[in-house]
């Protein structure tokens, strides 16, 4: 048999003190600790089986068959570096509500027009509640066919008779080989499943595509563990109460992993956002103190986005730093740089700092505009609304340069922006922007101090 699940031994292995033990026992019987035994499946060991694969010449290695086919969804073909390759293994991890299957059956349909054929196995979810979740995204097409499936078995069985060019299986966690014997959904299971999938993908030439629940805390059992067995891990991600969604390559066998997908949640299904920076700032509201806009990277992509702080008086024993969408630890030693170099004591304050739109930037460019937006809450000034920030505060409270500041500004200057806050040593800027160097933090502090007051009006609106 070609994909030989049901080989497999099993053994119980203490986490604590690693002893083997044959079967489950309450107490590990070599350091006495209690429910510390956990099941560890393995394949039996089939060495004497020789695959008959010859050595070849690297020249003589075609590689015609396994180049990238775009797949028409331009975001996704963003992060997969032009498509998708036949017999690739992809894993799509996402928590659950967050449009994973949303995606995966939009992907099916551009493939379909494209007259790629693909096979879903829905293994959560009815092939009635798919169809209908297609009629909604009018995504009817004949070459897509679906499968309600989790015996792992037929599902492989299945691919094989209809050889489509995609297979989904959604999700991978309800799969299941009967030789396992435990429940679907356990590290075992899942690994299994998956390692049979893709060495048929392999031998095949089917690309297969997993789906994967993952919670906020990555704790399930699934994803995590398969990141090894796939070619590409994806990871779709985004607040639930925000339309936007972000696709990431955490691993890519493909190509790089540096971009970002962005898409937006709609009535009619994603939507690739090409121009991300127009929806982050659509909200904005002018003379809101706090506020300041900076040009970050996402990937390869400059992208504008709204920093917000809002500094409050503390009646906690120990003031809070808070953060939503940037690291908390950043907040915390900007706060602590602005006390120490720029004179601005916050001790006595609360400070809240979120990204607007529910996108997650982990980038030292924040840095100055966080200091600018705290600064600005703090004196109740805001800062000018053509103005965008770019810049790393070093613990000495010195701006520091940042990579792609070119590109940066290039993005402030086509949104319209007018003057920006740099390091010093960034080279001129595109036209219409003007460029205000600045050496120190302290040097930011002055002129959030001369800015223009608050407007209330559009405060209390806000
Ligand atoms: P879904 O793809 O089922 O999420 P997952 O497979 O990751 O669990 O999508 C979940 C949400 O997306 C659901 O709450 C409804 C919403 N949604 C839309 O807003 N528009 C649409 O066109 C579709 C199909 C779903
Ligand atoms: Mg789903």
């Amino acid at each position: 048999m070609l994909y030989d699940v049901a080989k497999v031994r099993s053994l119980h292995r203490c986490t604590t003190c690693t002893a083997t033990s044959p079967q489950w026992q309450g107490r590990c019987p070599a350091c006495g600790e209690w429910n510390t035994l956990v099941e560890e499946v393995s394949s039996t060991p089939s060495i004497s089986r020789a695959s008959g694969n010859a050595a070849q010449s690297l020249a003589s290695i075609s590689t015609e068959t396994c180049k990238a086919k775009p797949t028409g969804i331009i975001e996704l073909d963003r992060v997969l570096g032009g498509g998708l390759t036949p017999g690739s293994v992809t894993l799509l991890g996402g928590e659950p509500g967050i449009g994973k299957s949303t995606l995966v059956l939009q992907l099916c349909q551009t493939l379909a027009i494209a007259n790629m054929r693909c096979l879903i196995i829905t293994g959560e979810e009815s092939v009635q509640q798919v169809a209908r979740r297609a009629e909604r995204l009018h995504a009817q097409a004949k070459n897509v066919s679906l499968l309600a499936e989790t015996d792992m078995e037929s599902v492989l069985a299945a691919i094989e008779s209809e050889k489509p060019d995609l297979a989904v299986v959604d999700s991978v966690q309800t799969m299941s080989a009967a030789g396992l014997g435990s429940t679907p959904g356990t590290v075992t299971q899942v690994r299994e499943c998956a390692q049979a999938l893709t060495s048929m993908a392999k031998a095949s030439g089917v690309a297969v595509l997993l789906v994967g629940h993952v919670t906020k805390e990555g704790s399930l059992a699934g994803p995590r563990v398969l990141e090894h067995v796939v070619d590409t891990v994806l990871e779709f991600e985004g607040d639930r109460h925000h339309e936007l969604r972000f696709l990431r390559a955490a691993k890519h066998r493909f190509g790089a992993t540096d971009e970002v997908g962005v898409f937006e949640m709609t009535e009619q299904g994603l939507m690739s956002v090409p121009d991300a920076s127009g929806l982050f700032l659509d909200d904005r509201r002018p003379g809101v103190s706090g506020s300041v806009v900076v040009p970050v990277v996402q990937g390869r992509r400059p992208v504008l986005v709204e920093l917000q702080a809002l500094v409050t008086s503390s009646n906690a024993p120990q003031p809070r730093r808070v953060a939503q969408g940037l690291d908390t630890g950043r907040v915390a030693l900007i706060t602590a740089v602005l006390a120490k170099r720029a004179g601005v004591g916050l001790g006595m304050s609360d400070v809240y700092a979120s990204i607007v739109g529910g996108i997650r930037v982990d980038e030292p460019g924040t840095d100055l505009a966080l200091g600018l937006a705290i600064m600005s809450s703090h004196f109740g000034r805001s800062v000018p609304t053509d103005l965008v920030a770019v810049g790393e505060v070093g613990l000495g409270g010195e701006i520091r340069k940042v990579a792609h500041l070119q590109k940066r500004l290039t993005e402030a200057a086509r949104m319209g922006f007018r003057r920006a806050l740099v390091p010093e040593g960034c080279p001129t800027g595109p036209a219409g922007l003007q460029l205000i160097h600045v050496a120190m933090l302290r040097d930011a502090v002055k002129l959030v101090e001369g800015g223009a007051p608050e407007d209330r009006r559009a405060r209390r609106s806000g």
